[in-house]
């Protein structure tokens, strides 16, 4: 396949060039190419005449989304908009990716892709109205759930991913209070990027769930993150009403995954194993 690659330097960006390798005809993040710049993103694509556009580009700061809904709104909801019609042009698949945030948190049983969305927040709003954007847009589409995703070098936007942020504090000496009453499914960013590459070449399209299996809190993943580097200090766990975060959260928001499962791909492996590839063995890394 000749696959175009936005978003090329994000934690999920990274290991999708890495998966795809020689499939990879152009890779790029912002320095590259704005993709809210609907004729720079027409150009690019009319240029490099891809078969598929991996979407790997985000804002992702879900509380700042709250103070600057717009700026979600552009990168999150218009840019794919943008991609989705040059690649209908092209009769090129858009590969997206959304979030477990569109929904509400009030399931007692894993979400499927076909339960209505209801986002408690300006990102969530964003991701939603993105995944309709590319649905509307009448082109080929794969438009990939997933959730809490950590990457090897994490998300930049957010400092790092969530793993590498907790090791950042424990290294400081910093207290670790952390949410116990939020529980969904960690994903590692090198195992969503096999399983997309690996949807492509499916009959699969459409809304998909992918993440890695099992579920669990901030907390639980604190403390596992922690335990793989070997690092022993208490993580106080606390309600997410304590930290008074602007933007609101699912309590539950946990993705069911049998559609993806039912392709007869390999399963995703339990969240503790991928783990190991995502979190460094001592802390600084190794
Ligand atoms: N991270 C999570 O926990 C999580 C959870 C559920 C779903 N997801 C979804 O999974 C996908 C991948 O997320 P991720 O964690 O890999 O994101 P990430 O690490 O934050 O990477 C996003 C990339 O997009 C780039 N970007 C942002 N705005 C851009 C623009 N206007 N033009 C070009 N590039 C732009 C960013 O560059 P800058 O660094 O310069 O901004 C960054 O390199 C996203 O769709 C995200 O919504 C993520």
């Amino acid at each position: 396949m000749r696959a175009l690659v936005v978003g090329s330097e994000g934690q999920l960006g990274r290991e999708l060039v890495s998966v795809l390798a020689d499939d990879v005809v152009w890779a790029g993040d912002r320095a590259e190419i704005d993709v809210t710049d609907a004729g720079a993103v027409a150009s690019l694509v009319d240029g490099v005449s891809p078969d598929v556009i991996f979407n790997a580009t985000a804002y992702n700061k879900v509380d700042q989304a709250e103070a600057e809904p717009e700026v979600a709104l552009e990168v999150n909801a218009l840019a794919p908009r943008w991609l989705a019609l040059a690649a209908r042009e092209r009769g090129a698949l858009l590969v997206h990716f959304s979030t477990d945030y569109v929904f509400d948190g009030r399931a007692s049983r894993p979400y499927q892709e076909e339960d209505c969305p209801r986002p408690l927040g300006a990102y969530g709003v964003s991701k939603l109205t993105g995944e309709q954007l590319v649905m509307a847009a009448g082109g080929e589409h794969l438009v990939i759930r997933t959730s809490g995703v950590l990457g090897r070098g994490g998300s930049e936007q957010k400092g790092g991913s969530f793993a590498d942020r907790i090791l950042a504090r424990a290294r400081e000496g910093k207290p670790l209070r952390v949410v116990a009453d939020q529980t969904f499914a960690p994903t590692c960013a090198v195992d969503l990027a096999v399983a997309s590459v690996a949807l492509v070449g499916t009959d699969a399209r459409g809304l998909v769930h992918v993440t890695n299996a099992g579920s669990c809190s901030w907390h639980e993943l604190a403390t596992a993150t922690l335990a793989r580097a070997g690092i022993d200090v208490a993580v106080e766990a606390i309600g997410a009403a304590e930290l008074a975060l602007p933007a609101r959260r699912p309590a539950y928001s946990v993705l069911d995954t049998s559609r993806y499962r039912a392709l007869g791909l390999p399963a995703l492996r339990p969240w503790r194993e991928a783990l190991a590839d995502c979190v460094p063995l001592r802390v600084g890394g190794d």
